[in-house]
């Protein structure tokens, strides 16, 4: 399985921060917050991985991550993304990379506590279609959410007024090789974006998705209390914490 991180978009709910620099090269407490998300793919074994980025710092990823030797890999694949079409379109420009295998996406403000090497393994063993990963949350509203029957998936409503359930769709998700044809079919949404909501919704209507909810603490980090939220969580996270 190879691995898709998605660091481009505007960052435009972090305005001034993300002015003259991109939202993902902003410091999560001792980190560059696209770290996290690279350290999750690795830790689950994945060391395959593209950056989708954009906007005018996109140079300055290449400074910063180099070859990945942070991350103890020879060499990581780079794509501009021209725009902000929305994530599903940001997505797209990782087909000629996977090659007809499969993928896991990663948002690249999005940061776990837990590895997720078993949701890895599972999809494995799953052969194609798709599997998202939830989490309860007490706002919904800010996320795509799941509405959950018998068990499964029936459907995703991206940030709806009135959400069916508690369950976050979080910003990690496994793909087969058919999301390159569903997001070819895909029409802008009301905000003007490709939605990867779309997509999962694509798939739920073949009855291909499967879900598992997340392990530990999950946030993203695209917004001013999400960005303090999840330095926080990492502070808490790391041995050496002590609370006063
Ligand atoms: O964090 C999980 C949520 O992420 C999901 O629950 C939603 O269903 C999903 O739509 C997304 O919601 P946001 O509105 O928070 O996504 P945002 O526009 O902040 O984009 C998240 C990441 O996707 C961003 O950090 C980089 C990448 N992205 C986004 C856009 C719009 C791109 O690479 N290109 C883009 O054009």
């Amino acid at each position: 399985m190879k691995g898709i991180v998605l660091a481009g978009g505007k960052g435009s709910r972090l305005f001034p921060l993300t002015k003259v620099t991109n939202k993902h090269l902003l410091p999560v407490y001792d980190r560059p917050m696209i770290y996290y998300p690279i350290q999750t793919l690795i830790d689950a074994g994945i060391r395959d991985i593209m950056i989708v980025t954009g906007g005018n710092s996109a140079g300055d990823f290449l400074q910063l991550l180099a070859n990945g030797k942070d991350f103890g890999l020879v060499r990581l694949h780079y794509t501009y993304q021209e725009g902000e079409g929305g994530i599903a379109d940001a997505l797209r420009l990782g087909e000629h990379f996977a090659e007809g295998d499969s993928i896991c996406v990663i948002l690249g403000d999005n940061i776990v506590e837990k590895s997720i090497q078993h949701a890895v393994e599972d999809f494995e063993r799953q052969g194609g279609g798709a599997k998202i990963l939830l989490k309860e949350v007490e706002d919904a509203e800010r996320f795509g959410v799941a509405e959950l029957r018998d068990g499964k998936v029936i459907g995703i409503e991206e940030k709806p007024k009135e959400p069916k359930s508690n369950y976050a769709v979080t910003g990690i998700y496994f793909y087969d090789p058919t999301v390159f044809d569903k997001i070819k079919t895909l029409k802008p949404s009301n905000r003007g974006e490709l939605e990867i909501t779309d997509v999962n919704n694509a798939y739920i209507a073949e009855g291909r998705l499967t879900y598992s909810v997340l392990d530990g603490w999950w946030t993203d980090a695209g917004t001013f209390p999400s960005l303090l939220r999840a330095a926080k969580y990492v502070e808490q996270s790391r041995p050496e914490y002590e609370e006063d």
